[in-house]
């Protein structure tokens, strides 16, 4: 068994339903269920006996230690997070307090589980962190893509509030020897993105008829990831990473945002065209850019593909194509997400 924290968010979710379909081995999922937390993501799972759902917050140490003695998962796969850089710039008290205290919470449960192990179960014992390549800082036009070498120069209160839990993952390993994995990854999209984030807000802003807001001059870049990718990579690094190391994940694929945005209108124009006949490019609109806005990220996801053989399998063609295709033929759960505290989101950031 593993247990999955924040698996009912856009990447766990994701992750869990794919672990479920590969490997068959059961998962306890903790997920508090913020906002960004979602059941129904996990619908296909209902009444599935290998998925147990469990609310709580990763920095219950009680309820993490009684998890983790019941169940006596393998590995924890840290996923739970605080993940919109744009509500750490609003408010960046809940990143500090899930992303921080939350990680260093939840490690010392994994800690004290950990020591408590009988070999052969002890050295087999796996912590993997989901974190982010935002930790990086921002690139120049120039520059070569992230290294696992980088110096870590976080920007905003959400990659900073990432790079204290991954210095915080690392010093476990060093001081009290936790056999931890560390994953870096770019940008994702896919299934069961919350519409806060660039790509979902794009669809179903279009399809609303309402303005694309695309920050500043739409020239920033992101490294855009298929999600199932992601988990693919994740799956790999449990799999056989080497104990304290970090892993870089990317999809080889830098696009302006305004080229994105471009792209998933024209999918739109093509598989559910405008009423009126005109293009939904034209519901475009710049709007005042994100203070402190990273201006470039790339991945070198090579150490990840020459040491584990890892490779993403959707180019951004297919992965975005398929991901428009599942906004379309899911609307029900877009409106169901569009709950009053989106609403409430959506006129503070743009309003
Ligand atoms: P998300 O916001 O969609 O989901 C986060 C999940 O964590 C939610 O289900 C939420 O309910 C849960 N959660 C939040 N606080 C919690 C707490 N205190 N205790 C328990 N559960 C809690 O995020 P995501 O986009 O799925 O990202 C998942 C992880 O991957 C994060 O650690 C993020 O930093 C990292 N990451 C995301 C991306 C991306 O493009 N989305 C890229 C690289 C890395
Ligand atoms: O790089 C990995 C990171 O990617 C993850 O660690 C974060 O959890 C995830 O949210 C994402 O961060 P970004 O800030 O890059 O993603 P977001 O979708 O918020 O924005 C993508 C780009 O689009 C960014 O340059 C800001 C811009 N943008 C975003 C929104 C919401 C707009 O131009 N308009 C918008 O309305």
């Amino acid at each position: 068994m593993i247990l999955v924290t924040g698996g009912a968010g856009f990447i766990g979710s994701n992750f869990v339903l794919d672990w479920l379909t590969q490997s068959g081995e059961p998962v306890v999922n903790l997920d508090k269920l913020t906002y960004a937390g979602n059941l129904e993501n996990l619908a296909s799972l209902k009444g599935d006996a290998r998925h147990v759902f469990v609310q709580g917050d990763i920095g219950d140490q009680t309820l993490v230690a009684g998890l983790l003695e019941k169940h006596k998962p393998r590995a924890v796969l840290h996923f739970a997070a605080e993940s919109h850089v744009d509500r750490s710039i609003h408010g960046p008290d809940a990143f500090i307090q899930t992303n921080v205290v939350g990680t260093f919470q939840l490690l010392e449960a994994v800690r004290a589980y950990w020591a408590s192990l009988e070999e052969p179960e002890k050295s087999a014992f796996r912590f993997l962190h989901v974190s982010t390549d935002e930790v990086y800082g921002s690139l120049g036009k120039e520059d070569p893509p992230f290294a696992e070498t980088n110096r870590y120069e976080p920007n905003s209160p959400y990659s900073a509030s990432k790079a204290a839990s991954d210095h915080l993952v690392r010093a476990y390993h060093h001081t009290y020897g936790l056999p931890v994995l560390t994953t870096n990854c770019s940008n994702n999209y896919g299934p069961y993105h919350f519409p806060e984030k660039l790509i979902p807000l794009i669809i179903v802003n279009a399809l609303a008829g309402k303005p694309l807001p695309v920050y500043g001059d739409g020239q920033q870049i992101r490294d855009w990831l298929y999600v199932g990718d992601h988990c693919s990579a994740i799956r790999r690094v449990l799999e056989a990473g080497r104990l304290g190391e970090t892993y870089n994940v990317g999809g080889w694929n830098e696009q302006a945002n305004l080229d994105v945005v471009k792209i998933v209108c024209g999918i739109l124009d093509e598989l559910q065209p405008r009423a009126d006949g005109k293009r939904y490019a034209e519901q475009i609109t710049f709007v005042k850019d994100r203070p402190g806005h990273d201006r470039r990220y790339a991945i070198d996801a090579r150490k990840l593909e020459r040491e584990l053989g890892w490779k993403p399998a959707e180019t951004f063609e297919t992965g975005i194509r398929k991901t428009v295709k599942w906004y379309l033929a899911n609307g029900d759960w877009v409106r169901n997400v569009q709950s009053g505290a989106y609403r409430e989101w959506i006129s503070r950031n743009y309003g």
